[in-house]
């Protein structure tokens, strides 16, 4: 079975690029902007890792942003990525970035913007694998900050294809960003949102009904509704699932505890995806792979959460027609 879950294609639709720095590249960032990282080496940072909560990880997550200072860095940093996604057969993958995470450092958000797109540009060209950016609000922050982001984004509209809501679930509900989602909504943009990973399945509701998302991040709390689960299978939302993230911040005990199966199994539009495979411990084969090992999957299940990916993501019809058989031809091959 491994050689079958590494050699089937995927779709990533929850990535925070900022999540994708590895110890050693954000090491050689800190010298190259001669930045003080207060450990010892890539190996010592990476021992670092170890979370209780969310929070606790975004503390961290934070502070290693501080590495990236040019575009070059936000180059080198998604390239870094998009060259994982081709040893994993990523063929599509839809990918976050957190402007006001740079921005309240006083990075330009077209440097942050600029690095990361020319990246994906040459991933599309040399790599073969097509992507969208997704800029997500910190909630933390206020709504203003978030209103100031989107107003920074509008020279770029037409290369971001969507707003998305990251950071702390507790405390800053959806409806913090109604308005703004709105006003994203009227300028074009498509919406997502984080909820239901720490936060109760009221936000995801909320998500659905006040910021008129298309997928939902995360939402594995969904089952503590079952009027919600039925209307998501129902109307065949996407849950962008992040199994080893969801271990790594307790949002599960282990794998074994972990519903994405059971969802998948229930008819629920679930999706595997890495998150910040950097902080979490693997990237897109980790995660299958983790989670065939505490359930076991048939080929045809495998690949339902490609086709899921496939469905949910924001790539043309034609487009979803071309990676469908590709899949297809794949599990009908092996
Ligand atoms: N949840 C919320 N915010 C985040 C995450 C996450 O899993 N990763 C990066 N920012
Ligand atoms: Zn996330």
């Amino acid at each position: 079975m491994t050689a079958f879950i590494q050699g089937l294609p995927k779709v990533e639709l929850h990535l925070h690029i900022e999540g994708s720095l590895e110890p050693e590249l954000a090491f050689e960032l800190a010298k190259r902007n001669n930045i003080d990282i207060p450990y010892e080496s890539p190996e010592a940072l990476k021992l670092a890792y170890e979370f209780e909560d969310l929070q606790s990880f975004l503390d961290i997550y934070y502070q290693g942003a501080n590495v990236l200072q040019s575009e070059q860095d936000f180059y080198d940093l998604t390239m870094a990525y998009l060259v994982r996604c081709k040893q994993d057969n990523v063929i599509h993958t839809e990918i976050f970035f957190d402007p006001q995470t740079h921005t309240d450092r006083g990075i330009a958000f077209e440097t942050v913007f600029n690095g990361i797109h020319r990246a994906l540009d040459v991933g599309e060209s040399e790599l073969g694998i097509s992507s969208h950016l997704i800029m997500c609000f910190l909630r933390h922050l206020s709504e203003e900050s978030a209103i100031d982001t989107l107003e920074q984004s509008l020279p770029f509209k037409d290369k971001i294809i969507g707003v998305g809501l990251d950071s702390s679930e507790l405390g800053h509900p959806p409806e913090k960003f109604t308005r703004v989602f709105n006003m994203a909504v009227e300028a074009g943009y498509l919406t997502v949102a984080h909820a239901g990973e720490e936060g109760p399945a009221q936000n995801i509701i909320d998500s659905l009904e006040m910021l008129k998302v298309s997928r939902v991040d995360h939402g594995v709390r969904c089952v503590e509704d079952d009027k919600l689960l039925a209307r998501l299978i129902e109307e065949k939302t996407p849950l962008t699932v992040c199994p080893l993230s969801n271990i790594k911040l307790c949002v599960f005990d282990d794998m074994k505890q972990h519903n994405i199966v059971e969802l998948l199994r229930k008819g629920v539009a679930v999706t595997i995806n890495s998150d910040d495979p950097s902080y979490f411990g693997g990237y897109m084969t980790d995660n299958f792979l983790a989670v065939n090992e505490a359930h076991p999957m048939t080929h045809q299940e495998l690949a339902q959460f490609t086709l899921n990916a496939i469905e949910g993501s924001f790539i043309s019809d034609e487009m979803k027609n071309r990676y469908r058989e590709q899949v297809m031809d794949y599990v009908s091959k092996f």
